[in-house]
């Protein structure tokens, strides 16, 4: 281990960052992590290139409840207490599952009533203990088997496709503030069973069932990652709802040849540029960054090297591919703009605890608009506390806005202009780091 983190603190010191190079882009990258390995060169990354941690295991049922009745959060609380010290999101996994389930639930035999019972319980439990600290549950997981029909599950064997929209109602209910995602694989691209997703989120908001977001989890293999991703992403966000890719990685038959790293870097990058190009897209999570804390060699023998980083955590091309995606030039510049949009801000009233500001984006590019992202940094506390003409969230000091639906499309040379209200403590000094992105 030492001798990996000789390797690891050259990097540190002078490599691109990318939570920072994904910041600017107005979205997060993140990994999944080992809570048993947050120490050394592996925490030191963990802490330094990521915006948002997913514990890999540690929040599953058979992890929090492995006895009825009797919790164990201390990998969860692991993982949760350091992404706060290093001011990460917290993406949290899974609240209901198929799989790693405690034998007592599986074997426990439970009538329907006292299963729907113990699922919300649970939620309760898991989800009311970091109320407020998990920024985006994973409350469903994996509820579609490939033709796009609903898993036979004992979810969904023993109560039906209702235990989808209770789960929903459960997470909401014990957390009001955690953005609520149902998540699957292979369901990346356009195809059978991402219809089904789709299908299924339809009708959960036409039955005004609380969900936030769609996780693709994008376990991929080289040479096929889907084409019609970035398509696939598009259609759930014109849903109106966020979209994230949650367990990023490209695996590939071993050993490794210097044409499959190529070929990996490619995709890693491609992978992340369709995220960048759906405004609704926040962001792109590895299922693990390094090869050395990968399911993928157990589960697909003769396969692996599949995240940026190798077994003694030195970056790969795929890692490269990630941060030029996101704009790295290869100097330690901050990435270009890239974006045929442009953004002012401008204070039109202020007052002892407040203040109104109007945000108008210009289509600066040769083609029409449709859809738009701003975000930027509030530095000196600053809270937006009401907004109007665009959706706008805040996490600490960082603001994005993204368009309404009626306010997508702009015409060349056209602006809109959105506006907030917010509260302040002290002076309001303007933004830093105003961005406009362009896509839907
Ligand atoms: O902790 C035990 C250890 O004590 C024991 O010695 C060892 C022996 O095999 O097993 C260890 O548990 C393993 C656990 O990971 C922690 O490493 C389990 O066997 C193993 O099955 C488990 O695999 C996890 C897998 O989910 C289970 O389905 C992977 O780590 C985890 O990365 C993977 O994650 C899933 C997502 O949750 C959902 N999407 C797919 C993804 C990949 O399968």
């Amino acid at each position: 281990m030492l001798a990996a983190t000789v390797a690891v603190l050259p990097l540190l010191a002078d490599g691109p960052v990318l939570r920072d190079l994904a910041d600017t882009r107005g979205i997060t990258y993140g990994t999944a992590v080992t809570a048993s390995k947050l120490t050394g060169a592996y925490g030191e990354l963990a802490g330094e290139q990521f915006g948002a941690l997913t514990p890999g295991n540690e929040m599953k049922w058979e992890s929090v409840e492995p006895t009825r009745g009797s919790y164990s959060w201390s990998g969860a609380d692991r993982v949760v207490d350091f992404a706060e010290a290093h001011g990460q999101k917290v993406r949290g996994h899974t609240l209901v599952w198929h799989s790693q389930l405690p034998s007592w639930l599986t074997g426990g035999g439970f009538p329907a009533a006292e299963l729907r019972t113990l699922m919300t319980d649970h939620i309760a439990a898991e989800a009311g203990r970091y109320k407020g600290r998990v920024d985006y549950w994973d409350v469903v997981n994996e509820p579609l088997d490939e033709d796009g029909s609903l898993r036979r599950s004992l979810w969904y064997e023993q109560l039906g496709e209702s235990y989808i929209a209770d789960a929903f109602r459960a997470a909401r209910a014990a957390d009001p503030d955690a953005k609520l995602y149902v998540n699957d694989y292979n369901t990346d691209g356009l195809g059978a069973k991402s219809d089904g997703l789709y299908a299924l989120v339809k009708r959960l908001i036409a039955q005004g069932v609380p969900i936030d977001g769609v996780g693709f989890q994008a376990h991929l293999i080289i040479g096929q990652v889907p084409a019609t991703l970035e398509a696939n992403l598009k259609r759930f966000a014109d849903l109106g709802l966020d979209v994230a890719v949650t367990e990023l990685d490209i695996r590939m038959a071993l050993p490794v040849t210097d044409a499959g790293l190529a070929q990996q870097k490619a995709e890693f990058a491609r992978v992340t540029t369709a995220c960048l190009a759906v405004a609704r897209c926040v962001g792109v999570t590895v299922w693990g960054f390094a090869d050395s804390d990968s399911w993928i060699p157990d589960t697909f023998p003769g396969q692996g090297a599949a995240t940026p980083y190798d077994e003694n955590y030195v970056p790969k091309p795929a890692y490269t591919g990630i941060a030029e995606a996101l704009g790295w030039t290869g100097g330690g510049d901050p990435p270009p703009a890239g974006s045929s949009c442009s953004v002012t801000h401008t204070v039109q009233n202020e007052w002892g605890s407040g203040f109104t500001a109007a945000l108008t984006v210009r289509n600066t590019g040769t083609a029409p608009l449709d859809g738009w992202k701003v975000t930027w940094e509030y530095g000196a506390g600053q809270r937006v506390t009401q907004a109007w003409n665009a959706t706008v969230t805040q996490s600490a000091a960082r603001v994005t806005a993204v368009n309404a639906a009626y306010n997508a499309a702009v015409p060349t040379g056209g602006s809109v202009t959105f506006g907030l209200n917010g509260s302040r403590s002290g002076t309001n000094p303007p933004p830093t780091g105003l961005l406009c992105t362009t896509g839907s």
